[in-house]
């Protein structure tokens, strides 16, 4: 077998397992109120390419973490992502009316489920964070996986990013304006992902976490800038959400400010940048080498 058929099987795998850790989660949607909970199921299981509770299973196999551990930082970092892209689809937002390869939430339901689903996907995620049996069993561990996830989820991170964009929105921010709200909307999110898992480390190693810590910085930017390529290169039906959207709304994104050839270079350079900063891990980083070079080369 080679290294590589091998790491696709450990995506797949890793897939597998989120989406029953997902599921056990999620509240079943015969329970009451069933149409919010038909919705939270709707727009988290069943697709999307689990790129964050990659990055937690891969960071846990560099630092030798039990799966286990991690499904309850995986399960809450992909309900945050879910929830952020139902809210982002809104018609108030970016109103697109395909996610995943079929219609986002608002349209399979309505808007007012949209919002709720959201919310409560949100809820749920520290929910997971506080009662998830196989975690890191130090409560002081627990907050301050609580109190990163909110962080990155909140006004500072993931929900500051979303505003900065909406601000921008027919605006030409200087490049410096337009890094801070991909690092903030997509990027905090991802580093999160790194960071959750590196707080299931016992004992904790910080020169480790210092370098994972700069490759998930990197290869966060480096993720939303090819986000923005494939909006303007590639097709809808590839994507499973509308190619062309930044454009018909005139986004500010990389491609649209610095140009297509430059755009790839510098997703090139900060994936470069990504690999560099886990030299000091040696051979045990392989398994986030291998994602650096997925989330990079992706099509959708
Ligand atoms: C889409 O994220 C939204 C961004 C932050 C760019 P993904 O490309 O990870 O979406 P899914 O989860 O695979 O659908
Ligand atoms: C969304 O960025 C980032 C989120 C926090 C959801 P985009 O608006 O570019 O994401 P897509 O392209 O709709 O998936
Ligand atoms: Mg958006
Ligand atoms: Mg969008
Ligand atoms: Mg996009």
């Amino acid at each position: 077998m080679t290294a590589k058929k091998g790491f696709a099987d450990r995506l797949k795998s890793y897939q597998e397992r989120i989406e029953t850790a997902l599921d056990r989660w999620l509240p079943p949607a015969r329970i009451v109120p069933t149409r919010l909970h038909e919705a939270m199921r709707y727009s988290t299981l069943g697709g999307g390419k689990r790129l964050r509770p990659l990055l937690v299973y891969a960071t846990g196999e560099v630092l030798g973490i039990d799966a286990d551990r991690l499904d309850g930082p995986a399960v809450a970092i992909e309900l945050i992502h879910s929830y952020s892209l139902i809210h982002d689809d809104l018609p108030a937002m970016d109103n697109d009316d395909l996610r995943r390869g079929k219609p986002s939430c608002h349209r399979a339901f309505d808007e007012a489920t949209a919002i709720l689903a959201g919310d409560a996907l949100q809820a749920l995620a520290f929910q997971v964070l506080a009662q998830d049996s196989q975690m890191h069993t130090d409560p002081a561990v627990r907050t301050q996986m609580i109190g990163r996830l909110a962080e990155a989820a909140g006004s500072g991170g993931m929900a500051g990013g979303q505003a900065i964009d909406l601000e921008s929105v027919g605006k030409k921010l200087e490049l410096v304006e337009l890094e801070n709200m991909h690092i903030h909307k997509t990027g905090a999110l991802i580093r999160a992902s790194v960071m959750l898992a590196c707080l299931s480390q016992n004992p904790q190693d910080s020169a480790q976490r210092d370098s994972l810590d700069r490759f998930a910085k990197r290869i966060g930017l480096a993720f939303q800038i090819h986000d923005d390529i494939l909006d303007e290169e590639s097709e809808t039906a590839v994507l499973g959400k509308p190619a062309g959207a930044d454009r018909a709304l005139n986004k500010p994104t990389y491609p649209s400010i610095l140009g297509m050839t430059e755009s790839k270079q510098r997703a090139q350079e900060l994936t470069q940048g990504a690999i560099e900063a886990l030299l000091p891990l040696g051979e045990s980083a392989e398994p986030l080498l291998w994602l650096a070079e997925h989330i990079t080369q992706r099509n959708t």
